[in-house]
């Protein structure tokens, strides 16, 4: 795949951040895509989502009047951040998972008691060397270490000895995680940080389903696009020829399993080719492209615990949709 990582590349002799760059062989990427599709019930992963054009529409998806998540969540860390800061502590290293276009992060950094070093880790290159040009001017005498990697692997995070870690995850981003993953990324995370380290983590909260199900199906239709996006993507990288009209979106909320889940629906019997593989869809057949859980309290502070964190502190807006929960590795 031609993808954000050669606009790194390409872009290394102008004035851009250094990014340390442990993008994934774009070999895995392909065999991923193509191990989804020709499962018994299909699959595409969801950090695929985040070329160029799918994080532009996550951005406006965010903005869309039923999407409760990023104003819910934003409006909480304003009104909170201060005490959130003391909790931190000062002079602490800051990793962010999937921090896109660091608009939270850079409320955190400004809150925050001379933070050390900034370390965003995503996986959208692009992004990523847009976001910190943009954060080295607003925060001259931070040092930003820029990691271009995806954070469900093994990564070789940098890190500075005898510095106390904290981990930001906001964005409700671990409920794209089945439990297994979220189980071992938050191990991971607590492993890193190590005990008395801290992780400032965005969980979205059980609520009414038509609420769920409303913000998943914005009325703009711009969620459908960011998922049809998708495959307009593997059309163009792995030069395949899904037939975008013939796949319509839905986002359901599945109360057994407490997640919502996106699938695109093919709308009449067709095949697809990819990269030499033939993929048949009958109509109606199901790709689900992402699950998003939904938690309440007692139940997140289990898996944290299981993990390896005490939650310490969760501040909430007032109707309880949302929470940000401050936890240390014990
Ligand atoms: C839902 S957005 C959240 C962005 C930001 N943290 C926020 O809360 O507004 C998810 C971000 O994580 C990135 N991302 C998704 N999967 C990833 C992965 N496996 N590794 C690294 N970054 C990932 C995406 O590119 C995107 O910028």
């Amino acid at each position: 795949m031609s993808n954000d990582r050669t606009a790194v590349s390409a872009n290394k002799d102008i004035a851009t951040p250094e990014i340390i760059d442990l993008h994934p062989p774009e070999e895995a990427i392909r065999d991923l895509m193509v191990d989804g599709l020709g499962a018994s019930s299909k699959t595409l992963p969801c950090r695929l989502f985040y070329d160029e054009r799918g994080s532009e529409l996550f951005e406006l998806i965010c903005e869309q009047p039923e999407y409760y998540l990023t104003r819910t969540e934003l409006a909480i860390l304003r009104e909170h951040l201060p005490e959130m800061a003391d909790m931190l502590g000062p002079k602490c290293d800051v990793i962010e998972y999937g921090s896109g276009s660091s608009i939270k992060s850079r409320l955190l950094l400004h809150a925050l008691h001379e933070p050390a070093v900034y370390i965003p880790v995503e996986i959208s290159c692009t992004m990523l060397e847009q976001a910190v040009a943009n954060l080295r001017q607003e925060f001259p005498n931070l040092e930003i270490m820029p990691v271009c990697a995806d954070y469900m692997q093994d990564i070789d995070l940098p890190r500075r000895e005898g510095d106390r870690r904290m981990e930001f995850f906001p964005g409700s981003t671990i409920g794209n995680f089945h439990r297994d993953d979220a189980l071992r990324f938050l191990k991971r995370s607590a492993r890193f940080v190590g005990g008395g380290g801290a992780l400032l983590i965005g969980v979205d909260l059980i609520k009414d389903p038509a609420e769920l199900e409303a913000a998943y199906n914005d009325a703009a239709g711009i969620t459908s696009e960011f998922n049809i996006n998708l495959l307009d993507r593997i059309n163009r990288e792995l030069d395949a020829d899904f037939d975008c009209d013939w796949f319509r979106f839905r986002a359901i909320w599945n109360p057994e399993l407490h997640r919502i889940e996106s699938y695109l629906i093919s709308e009449r019997d067709q095949t697809v080719h990819i990269d030499g593989e033939t993929f048949a869809f009958a109509t109606d057949e199901r790709i689900r492209t992402e699950c998003s859980y939904k938690y309440d309290l007692p139940l997140f502070a289990e898996l944290a615990a299981e993990a390896g964190f005490e939650v310490e502190h969760v501040w909430t807006d007032p109707q309880q949709r949302f929470s940000v929960q401050y936890l240390v590795a014990t």
